[in-house]
């Protein structure tokens, strides 16, 4: 192909090559793409999780810079590699020690973000992004923690020859709805539900109610949290109130 007689032809002709490499690899750039969920991920509190992002076509990416980002923070780096290695001092303290990506799987273009020890300020919209290529994808994490309610015997009520029972539950991310049912599962009237916020970023929810002797014996506090789809519920007896 590269004729060295006519060394004046060649120039061009090599040019063109270049030319022709060049506008392969950039029309190779715009046929993998970044895929990932379009429905968000669910994570438990204190659980670990994987953020799928993998490419399509496959393309090794071991020695590519790879960037997990989340836009709302500062920094915004959740995970990033830079020449084979993980870079730590760049990323947001919150993930520190908690990011990884599996060296193994980079190598079939997949650069799902592995999250150890998910908490509740981990919920949020992710991008995956190869600089090289310039192209990102978003996922979204959702967090969930809940656990089933506990209740009690919080007083008696002369007046209406009722028992006031009591419903905490603790450890609930996002903050959950608190209902009482009688024993046929119609929804009772409560008290206003307190809820307490820990340092863990956990709810805690609490909700009294007055239950009379025109109430069936059985009742039921069920602590909900619609967008996470957790419902927690307890029943309990109350006999002898003839
Ligand atoms: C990508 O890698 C993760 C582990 O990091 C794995 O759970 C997932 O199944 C892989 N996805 C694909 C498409 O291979
Ligand atoms: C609810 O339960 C938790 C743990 O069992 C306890 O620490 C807390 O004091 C209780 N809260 C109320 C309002 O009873
Ligand atoms: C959650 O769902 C229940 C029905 O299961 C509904 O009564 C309640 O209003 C919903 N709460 C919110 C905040 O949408």
């Amino acid at each position: 192909m590269f004729s060295r007689r006519n060394g004046h032809q060649s120039l061009p002709r090599s040019l063109s090559v270049l030319v022709y490499l060049l506008l392969q690899t950039h029309s190779c750039k715009g046929q993998s793409q970044l895929i990932a969920p379009s429905q968000p991920i669910v994570a438990k509190v204190g659980n670990d999780v994987i953020l799928p992002c993998h490419l399509e076509p496959a393309v090794d990416v071991v020695s590519f810079s790879l960037e997990w980002t989340r836009p709302d923070m500062n920094p915004v780096f959740v995970h990033m590699r830079r020449a084979r290695q993980d870079l730590i001092d760049t990323k947001h303290p919150s993930y520190k020690g908690r990011t990884s990506v599996s060296i193994d799987e980079l190598k079939n273009g997949n650069i799902s973000l592995k999250l150890s020890k998910v908490k509740p300020s981990d919920a949020g919209r992710y991008q995956c992004y190869i600089p090289k290529l310039d192209i990102g994808a978003f996922v979204e994490l959702v967090v969930g923690a809940a656990s089933s309610p506990v209740i009690s015997l919080s007083g008696l009520d002369r007046n209406k020859a009722g028992v006031i029972l009591k419903c905490n539950s603790t450890g609930w991310y996002p903050e959950p709805e608190v209902f009482w049912l009688d024993g046929e599962g119609n929804l009772l009237s409560a008290g206003p539900t307190e809820t307490v916020r820990g340092p863990d970023d956990l709810y805690t929810v609490s909700s009294r109610v007055t239950v009379e002797k025109r109430h069936s014996n059985s009742f039921t506090c069920r602590v909900q949290q619609n967008s996470t789809n957790q419902i927690r519920e307890t029943r309990i007896h109350v006999p002898g109130r003839e």
